[in-house]
């Protein structure tokens, strides 16, 4: 029996792979392999037998696209949250459910340590430490690569032959991928260059907008309560609705994201990312807001729409900021039911229609013909309070430049006609 018991985060490529070896050996440690699928692409059958083969003791493969989506991504969605206007968040969202199954099953197999492959200077790492400390306080983390002595990838792939690790025979890409349903992130290489455009082979998901269809593409959404529920008329579940928007919007080259981000860490890197799916329900979502949203709300929801982005961003999913923002939220959401017609054309992302029985949209309101029903007459009075401050700001810097020894009365300036 072997003191030391660790779950580690396992996804059956190079690092990981070396990661369970590493430890075993280097702690004397017991491994179990934890493998969340998040709706990656990548094949998982696989992983099982070669987290074994590796010498993990016990290997888990959890389903976990259907919880990702309803617990993680569509309070995200709700919230509009999109870091600094762009990123959808795939790979940040991902990470604090990770974690949830690794404090799980470490919990289940009396564990002592968690691990996970994340490198010391990005992102992944404080998003995987701060929700273990969050779940499992007393639970320890291991962060292999930041401590061992591999200085390189080959370095990595001496190691694992001399160990019978089984190494993927296939090319290995020049970028470094992360991918689940809600989108995929893509680094390193060439794009680490932020004037080189991305290469065609960077992209994994999406056809580029120039061989995109020559006619455009017509899809309704369907919301409830700002939840997509509905596509093209037939309602879907959480993970067959995103799989469809992914195929639907990477046809048409929509979702392709080009980012040079602000990282936790205090570095500025450059990421492609491609969400498809993401794009197109962030877009829709938010056209539906504007139509079904009083002003105020919809202003103030977007304040804290980057809020919410920055908190997901940095790790503070299981945050009581988080569940506050998630209370407002829901409160705006209680109206956000409708259809949203999107179009996909040549990687654009447009609306085409929307409805919805909450709509605030009033046409007698809003229409110039003889229809109108809007009091043009209540405008006067309206303007002339509205303006009234800053009337009275440059009344009074114009007497001012002028010179004026005194300035004219409060009483005369409030009483000057509006015209
Ligand atoms: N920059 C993104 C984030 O911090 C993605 C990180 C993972 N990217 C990758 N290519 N492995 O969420």
């Amino acid at each position: 029996m072997k003191s030391t018991k660790i779950v580690v985060a396992y996804s059956g490529g190079l690092d990981t792979s070396v990661m369970v070896k590493w430890l075993i050996e280097r702690k004397d440690a017991e491994v179990i392999a934890a493998t969340g699928d998040l709706g990656q692409k990548k094949e998982l059958n696989g992983v099982q037998a070669k987290a074994y083969a590796t010498g993990a003791s016990k290997v888990y493969v959890r389903d976990l696209r259907e919880e990702f989506l309803t617990g993680y991504v569509w309070p995200a969605l709700k919230a509009g949250a999109v870091y600094e206007k762009s990123y959808p968040m795939a790979t940040a969202l991902g990470r604090p459910l990770l974690a949830k199954m690794l404090v799980d099953i470490a919990r289940k197999e009396g564990a002592t340590h968690v691990a996970h492959g994340c490198t010391g200077k990005g992102n992944d790492q404080v998003r995987f430490e701060v929700s273990v400390a969050a779940l499992a306080p007393d639970l320890k983390v291991l962060a292999p690569l930041r401590e061992w002595e591999f200085k390189s990838r080959e370095e990595e792939i001496v190691y694992a032959r001399k160990n019978n690790i089984p190494v993927a025979a296939t090319v290995a890409s020049p970028y470094s991928i992360d991918e689940n349903i809600w989108g995929t992130s893509i680094e390193c290489g060439v794009l680490e260059d932020p004037m080189v455009e991305p290469p065609a082979d960077a992209y994994q998901r999406s056809i580029s907008p120039e061989l995109a269809p020559d006619t455009p593409e017509y899809v309704d959404i369907d919301f409830e309560e700002g939840i997509p529920v509905g596509v093209g008329g037939s309602r879907l579940e959480p993970v067959s609705l995103v799989f469809t928007l992914n195929d639907m919007g990477g046809a048409h080259g929509v979702g392709r994201i080009d980012l040079v981000e602000n990282r936790l860490v205090g570095i500025k890197s450059r990421e492609i990312y491609e969400a498809p799916g993401a794009s197109i329900l962030h877009f829709a979502h938010t056209e539906l807001e504007r139509l079904t949203l009083d002003k105020s709300v919809f202003h103030m929801k977007n304040q804290l729409a980057s809020e919410y982005a920055d908190l997901v961003y940095n790790g503070l999913w299981y945050s009581p900021l988080k569940n506050a923002l998630d209370a407002f939220v829901d409160e705006t959401q209680k109206t956000v039911t409708g259809t949203v017609r999107v179009k996909l054309y040549k990687g654009n992302i447009g609306v085409a229609g929307r409805k919805s029985v909450f709509s605030l949209y009033n046409a007698r309101l809003a229409t110039y013909t003889e229809e109108d029903q809007f009091d043009h007459r209540a405008s006067e009075g309206f303007i002339k309070i509205f303006g009234l401050p800053v009337r009275t700001y440059h009344q009074v810097q114009n007497a001012v430049a002028a010179g004026l020894e005194e300035q004219p009365e409060k009483e005369v300036l409030q009483s000057v006609p509006v015209r």
